[in-house]
């Protein structure tokens, strides 16, 4: 699909395995990725708004995602992974996975660690990056002891329904909105 603005960069082929059909390093993400990390993750709220006017991202969003992402690298609750392309992209970060374990106070398992933000660049998309993402975060959320894998994401987001969807999540808790 072609929602949004952002340039689709579907490929022509896709994997005959379960792992990506492009090489792609994923390692744990360090303060000198940040630079990097925060025009990513302005991409995604963007991306966001597009799909939705309730989520207009705010003027000093840069300011924020920077904060964020610090706040994250010190927190031992949550977890970036980012992704090194390949070829001419070597070294550089394509794409990269957000997530933190939380409490829940009413329900077992007690624990459940939650995707925040998923985000690659068009070029990399639709080979099964995204899949693996997925796997190794939630395997990194499993070890600091999440029993369940949920994933946050604007209900008007397409790619994310349908990404999530195909990889068997389900909603369970849903928040609604309207202007004041
Ligand atoms: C979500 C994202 C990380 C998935 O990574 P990916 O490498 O494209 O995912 P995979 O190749 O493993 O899986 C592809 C599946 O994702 C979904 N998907 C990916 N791009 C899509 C698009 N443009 N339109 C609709 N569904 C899409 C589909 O279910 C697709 O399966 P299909 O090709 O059989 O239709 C990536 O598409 C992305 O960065 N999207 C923009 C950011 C975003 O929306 N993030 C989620 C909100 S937090």
């Amino acid at each position: 699909m072609s929602a949004t603005s952002e340039p689709t960069g579907r490929p022509a082929a896709t994997s005959p395995n379960d792992g990506p059909s492009v090489p792609i390093h994923l390692r744990p993400a360090r303060e000198a990725d940040i630079p990097v990390l925060v025009p990513l993750l302005l991409r995604l709220k963007r991306l966001n708004e597009e799909f939705d006017p309730l989520l207009k991202v705010r003027e000093d969003a840069e300011a924020q995602a920077s904060r964020l992402l610090h706040n994250d690298l010190a927190d031992p609750k949550a977890i970036v992974l980012a992704a090194e392309g390949v070829g001419p992209d070597k070294d550089k970060v394509v794409g990269f996975v957000r997530a933190t374990v939380r409490e829940r106070a009413f329900y077992v398992p007690q624990h459940e660690g939650v995707i925040l933000d998923i985000y690659l660049l068009p070029l990399y998309r639709r080979r099964g990056v995204g899949e693996y993402l997925l796997r190794e975060i939630s395997s990194a959320l499993k070890a600091k002891g999440a029993g369940v894998v949920t994933a946050e994401f604007p209900a008007q987001n397409e790619i994310a329904s349908r990404f999530y969807q195909k990889r068997g999540f389900r909603p369970i808790t849903a928040i609604h909105a309207r202007s004041l």
